[in-house]
């Protein structure tokens, strides 16, 4: 599926993948059917912003704040994510694509974690898109490890604290080596950030849609980029300026 319009590709794209759950009982069948729904969508997603040459995805499989949930369904993810990445990490690596993970992963268990390294260790040097999978992460765990990281450095003697600006704080965020994100994709209705990435959010474009995100499809998947193709990003500046600048 090809797009008319011939402004670049978003470089980084960050999806909050909702709806799952909805999706699921609007068949009366468990949420966890759902999720599983939802994982065909990530591998198709994954495929279609591989072609779209969009070279970040960060995708937010499960909060810090997703703990809350009833216990079974914890689980149930848990599984969910162990066997996915069990099935298809191959695959990835033969797409050339790279997967890694963000978040403080130490509350999971030892199988998962093993799991979570080996993907990342097998797909680590494949370069068409890097999949960032946000896992037990928040935004406001990512911000105070990242302070945490410079003030360590600064009782340590090895930093000036008034040498702190804001490149050297984003190097220390989980995202720190990739641009800041370009393109904000919500499905599933709800207008919120949810504790996403927040730093990286600062100068994003938001595409909301009511889908529940089994049901995203590769049509709505380039509707957000067309219309994110459509936005003048200003950063600050006027419209004529950037006119002027041709
Ligand atoms: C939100 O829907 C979705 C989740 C909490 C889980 C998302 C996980 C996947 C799609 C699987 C991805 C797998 C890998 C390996 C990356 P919800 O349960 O909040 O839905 P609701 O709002 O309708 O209740």
């Amino acid at each position: 599926m090809t797009s008319d319009l011939e402004a670049p590709p978003p470089r980084h794209v960050c999806i909050i993948m909702d709806g799952n759950g909805r999706w699921a009982r609007k068949r009366l069948m468990p949420r966890s059917f759902g999720h599983r729904k939802g994982v065909e969508t990530t591998r198709r997603a994954i495929e279609f912003f591989a072609r779209s040459g969009v070279e970040h995805l960060t995708l937010f499989a499960f909060s810090s704040e997703n703990w809350n949930r009833p216990a079974e369904e914890v689980s149930q993810l848990m599984d969910l994510f162990l066997q996915s990445l069990e099935s298809n990490t191959d695959e990835l690596c033969e797409q050339g694509i790279r997967i890694r993970f963000i978040g403080d992963r130490s509350r999971f268990d030892a199988g998962l974690r093993a799991q979570l390294e080996e993907s990342e260790r097998l797909t680590r040097n494949n370069r068409r898109l890097t999949v960032n999978v946000a896992v037990n992460y928040g935004g406001h765990w990512d911000l105070v490890q990242a302070a945490r990281a410079l003030a360590r450095r600064v009782a340590a003697g090895e930093l000036d604290a008034d040498a702190i600006d804001a490149p050297q704080f984003a190097a220390q965020l989980a995202l720190g080596d990739c641009p800041e994100a370009d393109l904000f994709i919500r499905t599933g209705g709800e207008r919120r950030i949810s504790n996403f990435l927040l730093w990286q959010l600062a100068y994003t474009e938001f595409y909301f849609c009511d889908t529940l995100w089994p049901d995203f499809s590769e049509t709505e998947m380039q509707q957000a980029l067309d219309e994110f193709a459509r936005r003048q990003r200003r950063f600050g500046k006027t419209g004529e300026q950037l006119e002027g600048a041709g």
